[in-house]
């Protein structure tokens, strides 16, 4: 809106139904095309030009209304009971550095893409034996880093969702995978990261078998330079080719050929779980407890009421040990190799490693 405010209101008119998708957008609200009825941002009617002055009808008019506000760049929005609770400030979308946001429309539901959060064992052999199984056939070296054995995971419920910790091959418990490790995010969000490189994956269900994909990456490397943004850069990723086929040569790549060929809905009777699948079933057992609160008017895990400056979450720094051969990996090897600021990431990731060993060695 002019007023730099946002809102969010029913997509229909609640005069004669027009789509308000159409409407005019105003200092306080928006004007529905087709007669001209105006709305306020919380949906109240405040104006109908064709009924003159019959103030107690128009009063009785109001459209469903949520909350709307930005951050990071994006414009947030509240649909639900009311009051809405705060908008959680994760750090990602608050700290300062480079952003960039790889997004998809993809055909399957969004909880499929949320096991996969919770799914530890898939990294070693989707990103780790099939990449290298492609790289063998198709003539090209996939990164070693998702190629070591996972000898113990383990999964936390905690104040936001559940955090996953993982002991690499030749790794420790003192290492980062394991005593710090990342979170899924309840219900729609995983948090992953090292080497300053720090990411929000957002996955939005547009309905029961369609998820909008976001990678929202922030890129803060220490002793890294870089110039103020007004808003991150979004790129749309490919992972389909024109024969229709799932593109796997790139890590995101082969997560979105696994999470769409299950299916539009995946059958979960049809699955058999084993013990690597603790987390999906940690996960599911979440969904349940959590549906059972909201129907009873509690509040789910997730939902923060006082007013914030920034929710750091825990997340590995030095990632699967790979020190900075990660950060050249995770940008060429996945969707950011898309990112139309790749090869200044590159640059800016690399720079500042060298910057970091001169000041550490004194020269
Ligand atoms: S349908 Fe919107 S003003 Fe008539
Ligand atoms: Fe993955």
């Amino acid at each position: 809106m002019p007023s730099g405010k946002y809102g969010i209101i029913g997509e229909h008119c609640p005069h004669r139904r027009a789509s308000l998708t159409y409407g005019v957008v105003h200092e306080d609200g928006i004007r529905c095309g087709y007669h001209g009825w105006r709305f306020d941002v919380d949906g109240q009617c405040i104006e109908q030009p064709a009924e003159a002055d019959n103030e107690n009808f128009r009063n009785r008019v109001k459209a469903k209304a949520g909350v709307a506000e930005t951050m990071g760049g994006m414009v947030w929005v509240y649909v639900g009971p009311s009051p809405a609770p705060k908008l959680p400030r994760f750090d990602v979308f608050v700290l300062d550095g480079v952003r960039e946001v790889g997004y998809a429309t993809l055909e399957c539901n969004w909880l499929q893409i949320m096991e996969n959060s919770v799914d530890p064992h898939h990294v070693e052999w989707l990103h780790g034996f099939y990449f290298n199984f492609l790289g063998q056939t198709q003539g090209f070296e996939a990164p070693k880093s998702f190629q070591k054995k996972h000898m113990k995971t383990a999964f936390d419920e905690f104040e936001w969702g559940i955090i996953k910790r993982r002991v690499l091959e030749g790794h420790s418990e003192a290492d980062d995978d394991w005593a710090i490790g990342h979170p899924l995010v309840f219900p729609f969000y995983m948090r992953v990261g090292g080497q300053w490189i720090d990411q929000m994956q957002i996955r939005v269900p547009i309905d029961d078998t369609t998820t909008w994909k976001l990678f929202y990456t922030l890129h803060h490397p220490e002793a890294g330079v870089w110039e103020p943004q007004d808003r991150p850069v979004f790129y749309e990723f490919p992972y389909k080719d024109a024969n229709g086929e799932f593109i796997t040569d790139y890590v995101e790549g082969q997560d979105v050929m696994a999470w769409v060929s299950q299916g539009p809905i995946v059958d979960r009777s049809l699955e058999h779980l084993g013990r690597s699948d603790a987390g999906v079933a940690m996960l599911r057992k979440m969904f349940k407890e959590n549906m059972r609160k909201v129907a009873n008017g509690e509040d789910p895990i997730g939902t923060i009421r006082e007013d914030h400056e920034v929710i750091h979450l825990p997340c590995e720094r030095d990632k699967f040990g790979a020190g900075t051969a990660f950060t050249d990996q995770w940008i060429t090897g996945g969707s950011m190799r898309y990112s139309p600021l790749k090869e200044e990431l590159l640059h800016l990731h690399r720079t500042a490693a060298i910057a970091r060993e001169r000041a550490a060695s004194g020269s």
